[in-house]
Formats: structure tokens, C-alpha cells, sequence
């Protein structure tokens, strides 16, 4: 089975006891995967409900552009804040589709949206310095602050609100040592789209204060309801404190060739291209070319994938309200939903003991956050007929449970 390999864990608990590993190192946590992934392993007939990756082919044009690039000998480095081409692609891409006119100097290109905010986060966090981050989230920003010494205030969200974030309780959670704020819409692993008045209020008040807004806008195009995307890039004041994060991976289904970007003023790109330079010098050169290949052609591949992920969406939460002792919502992009279990429950040995009778995977809540440990992670990254099956298997099983 193909897992994100930030989702799972990059070394045993057992290695960062040893004493000799920096304590940047030891910022970073074992992924609450792993132990999902190393038991389903060991088992047949398995159904993952916790892939975190696109399950579609990549769009051939992406791929015989890659290819080409390659036979043409694009094999050097680019320059170091990326290909010119992709960058004036992109640029003429997001001041097309936020009106608000960005040149190739305020685009950095990277190894992934991952690379992207370990340079983002990683050039402000320092000792003393708070960020605000909601609670569940996608577990990369946690330990990259930490890995600086910076400390993470987490706000939670309830699968009661649809995980909906509420401004004014970000608002209020500013303090004097607080330097950045960090949003991911849609979610991973809710799912929830935050609407234009939390982006707006929030963006309002950290320009106001000077805080940075970190944005994670990944699964900008995986929007599964009709909407105009609610883009950090739209609403920000202005771009002096706001560094916007994505890629290719999920939107046109290449997480593998590893392209992302960082958005931001002229003068922090300038900073953060030195940083680049000294982190992964550039990103992969005939993989750039395939993302302008994405940006020039035709659009339909990604309509279709979204419509498809639209399609599994409304099935799963029709399924969720099926299921005992579940509590779901609407989510509105990506392809992840994070229901709720009753509130005492361990959705940590719920997922175990689900993966054991049932050949079910699916990922516990405290693999992201604090407060989660009520939860569960549900991808539909993964066919309509396998997810129709898991329900079978899932549906009675949880009709027997006493919690
Ligand atoms: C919210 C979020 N941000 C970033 C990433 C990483 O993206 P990339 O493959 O572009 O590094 C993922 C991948 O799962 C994600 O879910």
C-alpha cells in the first residue's frame, strides 16, 4: 500500500531515546499511523480508509511532458527560486484567479507544499514565539515549530461544527508572544472548507497585529460543493505577512514528483530563497516542466477527479450517519472526513480492534491533534466499491459495540 510518508513515522521511538539525536530531531513525533499500517500489513483482505494521497493516475499530458523534458536534457538545476516558466505560469495563474496581481518574484518553487512550510514555518519559529494551530490538523506544522523551539497553542474543532474554526476565538487566542497563525483549508483530516468571513476576519486582525498567516492551500481545487475558493490570496490585506503554501500533488494527482510553492511578499521570498538554496538547492528539474505542462493544458482532468471525489463524498456521509456511535458532518474538500465517536471512547483501540475483526483501516484521531482522541480519520481516497464494501463490514460491527 502507497502511505504519505510524513503521515507515517520516520524512525523508532527506541532511536530518538538514544542520546545522541539533536533535540530538533526529537521534536518530531512517531506518527500514530504506523501502528495501523505495521498491523494491516501483517493481515489479508485489507480495505485502507486512511490513504492520504490521491488515488487517481497522473493526467498523461503531466506524464509525457516529464518525459520529454527529460529526453531533452532538463537534467541541470534550475535557477534557485525555480524554473521561469513555471514561475510565470503560476504567477498568471493566481492573479488570474484571486485578481490580485502577483509577478514571479513572490513565488518561490519547492520541493512539495512540505518543503514549502519547513521553509515557511522554520523562518519564524523561535524560542518564545506562540502559533496558533487548529486541533485536529495535518500533523507537519506542529513539529516543524517546535523543531525551532517555538510552541504551538492549539484551538480546538468539534465534528459537531463541522470542525469549523471560529475567528474570534483565534482572534482572541493572540498574545503577546504570538507571531503566526496557521490555517489549512480545506483540511486534512477534516475535510472543512473555512468560509470567506472566518479567512477574512482572521486575516484582518493578524495584519492589523503584524502576525504572520501561514496558509496550507493543497486541496485549493479539490472544492467538492459549488464555491469560490476562500484563498488566504484573496482576502489578505496585503501579502508582508502571509506566506501561502501548495503544490501538484493532490490536484493533479503527482504527489511523487514533488513540486510545490510558497507564495509571499518580494522581500520574504528574497530571504526564504536563500534558505532554499541551503536546504534542497532546487526542486526537480524535469518535474517542473510537467507542472507547467499541468498549468497550460486542459483543466477537465481535475473537474472529473473532483466530481468523482464529490460523488464518494456524499456517499460516505450518508454511510457515517449509518453507522452507530459515529457523529458526522458536511465536509466540503478535500477527501477526508473526521467523524466523532462518543466522547469517552478510545478511537485509538476502536481503529485497532475495527482493523483486526473487520479488515477495516482507518486512522485514530490522536495521530492529529491533542483533543482528537475521540476521533477518526475516514479517506475516500480509495474506490466507491471499496468504500461500500468497508461499510458492509464496518455497519454491523459497530451495531455490536457498547461504548
Ligand atoms: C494538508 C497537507 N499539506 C501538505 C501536504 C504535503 O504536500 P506535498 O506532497 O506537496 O509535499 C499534504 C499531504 O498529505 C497535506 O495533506
Amino acid at each position: 500500500m502507497a502511505v504519505n510518508p510524513v503521515e507515517t513515522d520516520l524512525a523508532e521511538r527506541d532511536e530518538y531515546e538514544e542520546g545522541n539525536w539533536s533535540p530538533s530531531l526529537r521534536a518530531i513525533p512517531v506518527a500514530g499511523i504506523r501502528r495501523m499500517v505495521n498491523l494491516a500489513a501483517t493481515m489479508d483482505d485489507v480495505i485502507h480508509l486512511s490513504i492520504g494521497q490521491p488515488n487517481f493516475p497522473t493526467p498523461s499530458h503531466i506524464i509525457d511532458a516529464h518525459i520529454e523534458a527529460l529526453r531533452e536534457g532538463h537534467t541541470g538545476y534550475t535557477m534557485d527560486a525555480g524554473l521561469p516558466e513555471l514561475l510565470t505560469e503560476l504567477a498568471g495563474y493566481y492573479s488570474q484567479r484571486y485578481a490580485r496581481p502577483l509577478s514571479a518574484e513572490n513565488i518561490l518553487v519547492t520541493t512539495g507544499a512540505t518543503e514549502a512550510m519547513y521553509l515557511a514555518l522554520t523562518a519564524i519559529s523561535a524560542p518564545g514565539r506562540e502559533f496558533i494551530v487548529a486541533d485536529p490538523t495535518f500533523l507537519l506544522y506542529a513539529p516543524l515549530i517546535r523543531l525551532n523551539g517555538g510552541d504551538v497553542k492549539y484551538i480546538p474543532t468539534r465534528a459537531e461544527h463541522g470542525h469549523q474554526l471560529d475567528p474570534q476565538e483565534v482572534i482572541d487566542s493572540i498574545g503577546m508572544s504570538t507571531f503566526g497563525i496557521v490555517l489549512n483549508s480545506p483540511s486534512n483530516p477534516t475535510g472543512t472548507v473555512y468560509p470567506e468571513e472566518t479567512i477574512k476576519a482572521i486575516c484582518e486582525e493578524a495584519a492589523y497585529r503584524g502576525i504572520y498567516i501561514f496558509s496550507d492551500e493543497v486541496y485549493d481545487h479539490l472544492l467538492l460543493d459549488e464555491m469560490e475558493y476562500p484563498s488566504v490570496l484573496r482576502h489578505a490585506v496585503d501579502l508582508d505577512n502571509v506566506m501561502v503554501v501548495s503544490s501538484f500533488s493532490k490536484t493533479y494527482s503527482m504527489p511523487g514528483l514533488r513540486i510545490g510553492w510558497v507564495i509571499s511578499s518580494q522581500g520574504a521570498i528574497k530571504k526564504l530563497r536563500r534558505y532554499h538554496m541551503f536546504t534542497t538547492t532546487v526542486a526537480n528539474t524535469p518535474a517542473q516542466w510537467a507542472g507547467v505542462a499541468a498549468l497550460q493544458g486542459d483543466r477537465s482532468c481535475v473537474d472529473e477527479m473532483v466530481a468523482e471525489y464529490a460523488r464518494r463524498r456524499d456517499r460516505v456521509v450518508q454511510l457515517i450517519a449509518e453507522t452507530p456511535h459515529l457523529t458526522g458532518y458536511w465536509p466540503q474538500g478535500g477527501f477526508y472526513v473526521f467523524p466523532s465517536l462518543p466522547h469517552h471512547v478510545n478511537a485509538d483501540n476502536v481503529c485497532i480492534r475495527m482493523l483486526r475483526e473487520t479488515g477495516v483501516c482507518m486512522v485514530p484521531g490522536d495521530a492529529f491533534g491533542e483533543t482528537c482522541s475521540d476521533s477518526l480519520r475516514i479517506s475516500y481516497s480509495t474506490s466507491m466499491e471499496k468504500i461500500e464494501e468497508a461499510f458492509e463490514r464496518i455497519i454491523p460491527w459497530m451495531e455490536k459495540q457498547e461504548f
